[in-house]
């Protein structure tokens, strides 16, 4: 595997998801940290981007500097991580792709349907890949459970329930907090908080697994912490092509609720529940027989789960390890592997669900009216 030059716009230091892209790139070797613009302070960023390596030179205060800076290097970087606000994705993503460059953009893709489909639309005309972190689909497990789907254990499946609700926003004298802040704020995360930032990674994994797109929906939102412009909890229901019901929460008020990602699929012929504090088992209950713990790395499990594997069975093995099999089949998509554009979270993901947060912000506005997605 051919190492490829890599940089990133924000995930500077502090941030929630920088450190986790960076460990995530650099397990299989196949991309190096050479560029970035990594902090909305540009000293601040320069600095923190040679404490990790970066050359002085590549080590820039702005990303537009950087794109500058890299887009004629003969050895200028293949592969741009966006992980910055959501209201900046749009035009730095844009930006690198008109220029060429691949770009993996943290999610949401971006704050409209009009934004996202034009990107989707750039990165074809321009032979990019533009794929969008729902790295939770690097899970063995997850993707096991969509391998179950595909072969027809489950039948045809009747019900989803996904959920991602937290409770660490549930302090209201945190509103300041630089990093709670903005996902409160419309200017910066659009017209949803909760369900943008963490909704959409459940309803993703919903439909990544089932093969099944939302169609219509119904949604509540709630600000519990009333000084908040934006929903800290949503409640969703959702009509999927394929004929399934899936029913959603989402929450950031969830008090004692850590992480809160959960998945449950219930099919005519079976039923898989997956939780990603425990992501190594997928609790698998066929119709009419015990409930069976399948485990990661033992025998038996599609060639899509063994080869996202990193680790021994019995061994903890979790997000870190998930957003390096999405690097790796970043690298497999760069160099036309069509299985690993199958695994990636593509652009029409990132498309499908800035169309349902925005149908559910629609809906909720009219206390659950039905809306197309
Ligand atoms: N996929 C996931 O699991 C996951 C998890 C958390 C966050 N996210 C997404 O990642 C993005 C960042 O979220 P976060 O929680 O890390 O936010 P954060 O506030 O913790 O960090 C944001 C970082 O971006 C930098 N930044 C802001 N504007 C910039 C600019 N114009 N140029 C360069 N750097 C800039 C900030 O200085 C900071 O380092 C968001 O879109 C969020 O939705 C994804």
């Amino acid at each position: 595997m051919s190492v490829r030059n890599w940089g990133m716009v924000g995930g500077g230091k502090g941030s929630q998801i920088g450190g986790a892209h960076r460990i995530g790139s650099s397990m299989d070797g196949a991309f190096r940290l050479a560029a970035g613009a990594l902090d909305v302070d540009p000293k601040a960023g320069r600095r923190y981007a040679m404490s990790l390596g970066v050359p002085r030179d590549r080590a820039y205060g702005t990303w537009s500097d950087m794109l500058e800076g890299e887009r004629d290097r003969e050895d200028g970087i293949e592969l741009v991580t966006i992980a910055t606000p959501n209201a900046t994705h749009y035009e730095i993503a844009q930006a690198f792709l008109k220029a060429g460059i691949h770009v993996l953009c943290e999610k949401p893709l971006t704050m409209t349907i009009k934004e996202a489909i034009s990107l989707e639309v750039l990165a074809e005309k321009n032979n990019c890949v533009l794929a969008v972190n729902f790295g939770y689909t690097g899970y063995p497990m997850v993707r096991e459970a969509r391998a179950m789907v595909r072969r027809g254990k489950l039948g045809a499946i009747r019900l989803v329930v996904a959920e991602f609700a937290h409770g660490h926003h549930a302090d209201a004298s945190d509103a300041d907090n630089p990093r709670v802040r903005w996902r409160y704020d419309p200017s910066q995360a659009g017209v949803s908080s909760v369900l943008a930032d963490c909704g959409i990674h459940a309803l993703q994994m919903a439909e990544w697994v089932t093969g099944q797109r939302s169609t219509e929906l119904s949604a509540h939102f709630l600000s519990a912490i009333p000084s908040r412009d934006l929903e800290d909890d949503a409640a969703v229901q959702i009509s999927m092509d394929g004929g399934a019901t899936c029913r959603l929460w989402s929450s950031a008020v969830a008090l004692g609720h850590q992480h809160g990602l959960t998945l449950q699929v219930f099919g005519e012929k079976g039923g898989i529940s997956w939780a990603q504090e425990h992501p190594n088992q997928l609790l698998y209950t066929p119709l009419n027989k015990p409930t069976r713990i399948v485990e990661r790395g033992s025998p038996g499990l599609h060639k899509d789960t063994v080869e996202s594997t990193r680790i021994a069975v019995g061994h903890p093995e979790g997000m870190v390890s998930a957003f390096a099999n999405v690097y790796r089949d970043l690298a497999g998509a760069l160099d036309g592997k069509s299985a690993a554009l199958d695994r990636l979270p593509s652009a029409a993901d990132g498309v499908a669900m800035v169309r349902a947060v925005t149908a559910a912000a629609k809906s909720a506005k009219t206390r659950g009216r039905w809306v197309s997605v």
